[in-house]
């Protein structure tokens, strides 16, 4: 465990990346030296674990705003209707009650169990997330989070080569899910975007994979080549090597790096038991070299989506 100039302390948690940040209160206004420190780690370690954190929407929203703009969700069943910079993930209605199972709610939130990367069909893909747990199943529904970065970092030279300069469509919709069949051409036309297949973080130049359920098609290559090459890399950086499991308990909050990671939902008894967990989006920045620089403190918000938009 390494002790830091302030009394934040830091320890890792995998042999490769996320670390336990403890000796801060998150809900509070955060010392410029203090979020030094947490911003530091973030850009190292990818993904921050805090404990105890009686985080509510508010407080929630005012420690994301140190990372930069937040995403502003639309109403739509992922948040019970309620837009604004709170998405909630839970198996219940506002009544408190367990949702039934092929409520359209929760056949909406299924999809987060595909390895993903947030608002990466957008043209400025979400920086980081932040998830803050209000009530958590005594088993299951982890969140499991992959490091590209170690999985890109792991290629032989020759494969890093040719994926170097390469470029993939994401898309908000999936070509299997029926559900997605209902998008209006114009919505799927301004949320189909192209990414770099390698993204880099300007703080440290290293590169990651950026890959996940919403890359589609790799530019200049026959579609079922690309999907299949799309496809092979998920599948190495979700390896167990690269992979953290989250167990949440009450009172935690976990940020992820958008830029190097993956991360899934994993199920859990959804008849049995309640989960309910806060997420807010920080807006990334179009280039990505614009975050070289620690953020300012924000208040403004990133303009919202379209209302057609769910994601
Ligand atoms: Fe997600």
């Amino acid at each position: 465990m390494a002790t830091v100039k302030t009394r934040l302390t830091i320890k890792r948690l995998h042999p490769l990346f996320v670390a336990e940040v403890t000796g801060i209160d998150l809900t509070r206004p955060i010392p410029r030296e203090e979020f030094r420190t947490i911003w530091d780690a973030f850009n190292e370690h990818q993904i921050i674990v805090f404990r105890n954190q009686a985080f509510d929407d508010d407080s929630q929203i005012a420690f994301s705003h140190n990372f930069g703009e937040l995403e502003t969700m639309v109403a739509h069943p992922g948040n019970d209707w309620n837009p604004g910079h709170i998405s909630v993930m839970t198996n219940l209605g506002k009544d408190g009650k367990m949702l039934p199972l092929d409520h359209p709610a929760m056949i909406h939130r299924d999809r987060n169990e595909a390895w993903h990367s947030d608002s990466s069909f957008k043209p400025v893909a979400a920086l980081a997330s932040l998830l803050s747990a209000r009530i958590v199943p005594p088993v299951g529904g982890n969140t499991d989070f992959a490091s590209a970065r170690a999985a890109y970092e792991a290629l032989p030279a020759e494969r890093k080569a040719e994926l170097e300069g390469r470029t993939a469509i994401h898309r908000i919709t999936h070509p299997d899910m029926d559900e997605d069949k209902g998008y209006d051409e114009e919505a799927k036309k301004r949320h189909t975007v192209t990414q770099p297949l390698l993204r880099t973080n300007p703080v440290n130049g290293r590169k990651a994979l950026y890959v996940g359920a919403h890359a589609q098609e790799i530019v200049g290559m026959p579609l079922k080549e690309g999907r299949s090459m799309l496809d092979e890399l998920t599948a190495f950086c979700t390896q167990p090597q690269f992979v953290y499991s989250h167990h949440w308990r009450d009172g935690d909050a976990v940020i992820w790096d958008n830029r190097c990671t993956l991360h899934r939902a994993t199920s859990f008894d959804k008849t049995k038991y309640k989960r309910k967990l806060h997420r807010t989006t920080i807006a990334g920045k179009a280039p990505d070299s614009a975050f070289e620089r620690m953020p300012e403190p924000q208040r403004s918000c990133a303009a919202p989506l379209s209302r057609k938009i769910w994601r």
